[in-house]
């Protein structure tokens, strides 16, 4: 079965199961601060594991986009990957614990769906502590469904407790299935509480009826909810008798074209880390670059992981020995095997290979040269070895940030150097130097904002009208990946950020503030109406697709000009905005452009 066919499967299942479909979200969480990327399918489900009425019901069932940052140093083994598809069904408030390990089993095991062997499948439920009591009735669940009592293992919260997403929300007690890697069938003793390296986990139930809150306390939630979440590739690896991840077909024609690319061979064991690396890598900055949200890379945030994703693939590259650019390559590889059950990436193509070729582009002029410089590093710890007979082992936080600053190496990417080397790297002080840096930059720039609430006054309703027509005219002149990445409107003036790579020309600018005093003069019509987010993705308004799902949104429609899902407020017709100025056109970040502009009293001659 291929990992397609098994996300349908899936979804077919839990839909006879009484269980609505829902999208995938966005990877980039946009309600949450206290993560950069979305972790799981639960992460954008929050409000309502709170107790929020979802408006597709209390049962639901997607796959999701997922990113793992912490994961990124297990890359190189069979199963880990940064990005990974994850299927999840629900039930808020609606099923608990023994149906949802009912589900499980019978899609796992029967004929009808999966067909796994029970006997190659062991368990572990939570062993119980301070906060919450051992999971007698997953147990008991479990022993009925068949599965012996050896192969039922009571592990701690490190092991057997989920959440939360953030730094606080919804969590529970788990119960988690594997499958085993060794030949034949496992032993009778061995269970993943005491041979955890022969036992590859696959799916995990959460019950949660739990919110921790910030100060560290455990709460029962008003709701009992269920949150599975079953890893698509690993699935597919079992399915199809693999031994890893990267050996299924979501990989490996990305393994072939690294193969043809730098002349090695994924089978020469010294190497197979940096294919994994490099494929793992650039799939998760395609689907950052290709997420409607779209972010490029910067030096701050999830910017930041997306540019060490991509810079230590190129350095992956280099090792294999291939020395030009060929993220691009890759990408359009990536693109080919997950387009049809990920449209956005092909619709965003052009951007995820631009983006990526400019990185890749920046990086390399500085690589070779921080190599050298990180050399020189090296010899002067022989050096000073030799002269004292002292030997130091660590790389100085000044050098580090010189390797940052000058010549572009994330901090992790020093630290990866080191370490093949037997050296460390003194962070604390890369981070006293950083600080320092931060400092220093940020003198005599303002950034911060007067205002922020929402304000209704007739200044800012004007504005917002503006901002629809800033957003559409741009899109005309610079290109559909002109997305909206940011807004601040004060009663004085807009400031809208959006994807873009370069700076507008003077005559960009023109065009762009001439089309929306075009559309102020012919005085057109502002309407809203209330719809279903299926509905306003029909009728083509512009909005975050990727990030919201089932509920009724508000879509507002300037004439024939503009349609975009919005919150409001809005004017009720053009001609109130008189006029209209952009007085700034700036970056923002990497590949994020900026724009101030302002409605003046009079319109333009
Ligand atoms: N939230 C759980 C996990 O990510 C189950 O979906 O493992």
């Amino acid at each position: 079965m291929t990992a397609s066919e098994l996300k349908s499967t899936y979804l077919s299942f839990f839909k006879s199961k009484g269980h609505a479909i829902i999208k995938s979200a966005s990877l980039l969480p946009e309600n949450d601060p206290t993560v950069l990327f979305t972790t799981a399918g639960m992460h954008p489900l929050v409000p309502y594991l709170m107790g929020e009425k979802h408006p597709m019901g209390n049962r639901l069932a997607d796959v999701q986009k997922c990113i793992r940052t912490q994961d990124i140093d297990d890359v190189g083994d069979n199963s880990h990957t940064t990005f990974f598809e994850m299927l999840g069904n629900w039930s808020l408030g609606d099923y608990f614990k023994e149906d949802a390990i009912r589900f499980s089993h019978e899609f796992l095991t029967s004929k009808e769906w999966l067909g796994i062997d029970p006997k190659k499948l062991a368990v572990t439920v939570f062993a119980g502590d301070a906060d919450a009591p051992f999971d007698d009735e997953a147990k008991r669940v479990w022993l009925s469904l068949g599965i012996p009592e050896h192969k039922i293992a009571p592990l701690p919260k490190s092991d057997n407790w989920w959440g939360p997403a953030g730094l606080t929300g919804p969590c529970g007690p788990d119960t988690e299935m594997f499958y085993w890697l060794g030949d034949g069938y496992p032993p009778e003793s061995s269970n993943p509480g005491n041979d955890k390296k022969n036992w590859m986990e696959i799916w995990n139930d959460v019950f949660m009826q739990y919110n921790k809150n910030a100060d560290g306390t455990f709460t029962p939630l008003a709701q009992k909810n269920v949150d599975t979440g079953l890893g698509v590739e690993r699935v597919a690896c079992l399915l199809q008798g693999k031994k890893s991840v990267y050996d299924t077909e979501l990989f490996q024609p990305i393994i072939r074209e690294i193969e043809r690319l730098s002349g090695a061979s994924y089978s020469d064991t010294s190497k197979q880390t940096s294919f994994r690396v490099i494929a793992d890598h650039l799939r998760a900055a395609t689907f950052i670059l290709g997420d409607d949200r779209g972010l490029t890379p910067s030096n701050v945030d999830a910017g930041y992981i997306l540019r060490r994703y991509i810079r230590r693939s190129v350095r992956h590259g280099r090792l294999l020995g291939i020395n030009e650019p060929f993220c691009q390559v890759i990408a359009s590889c990536i693109i080919d095997i997950m387009q049809m059950d990920w449209p956005e990436l092909l619709a965003h193509k052009a951007f995820i290979l631009d983006e990526l070729n400019k990185e890749e582009e920046r990086f390399s002029n500085t690589l070779a040269q921080g190599l050298k410089e990180f050399e020189k590093l090296v010899n002067g710890l022989e050096i000073a070895f030799q002269k004292s007979g002292k030997r130091i082992t660590v790389i100085s936080g000044k050098n580090a940030f010189k390797l940052y600053d000058t010549y572009g190496f994330p901090l992790e990417m020093t630290e990866e150097l080191a370490k093949e080397r037997g050296l460390t790297v003194d962070t604390a002080e890369f981070k006293t130097a950083y600080e320092k840096h931060q400092e220093l930059s940020r003198q005599g720039a303002d950034a911060k904002f007067k205002g922020g609430l929402i304000d209704h006054s007739e200044e800012t309703t004007r504005l917002h009208t503006a901002t629809h027509l800033l957003h559409k005219a741009l899109k005309i002149v610079l290109g559909d990946h002109a997305n909206q990445k940011g807004s601040n409107i004060t009663a004085e003036r807009l400031r809208f950020d959006f994807t873009h790579g370069a700076k507008m020309s003077e005559d960009e600018v023109k065009r762009v503030e001439q089309i929306v005093n075009e559309q102020i003069a012919r005085g057109l019509d502002v309407v809203m109406q209330e719809m279903s987010f299926d509905e306003a993705k029909a009728a083509n308004a512009t909005g975050l697709f990727e990030s919201k799902y089932g509920e009724r949104v508000k879509v507002f429609t300037i004439g024939d000009f503009s349609k975009e899902i919005c919150g409001g407020p809005h004017v009720k017709n053009t001609r109130e905005l008189v006029g209209f100025k952009i007085q700034k056109e700036e970056s923002s970040s990497a590949g994020v452009r900026r724009i101030r502009a302002v409605l003046t009293p009079a319109a333009p001659k």
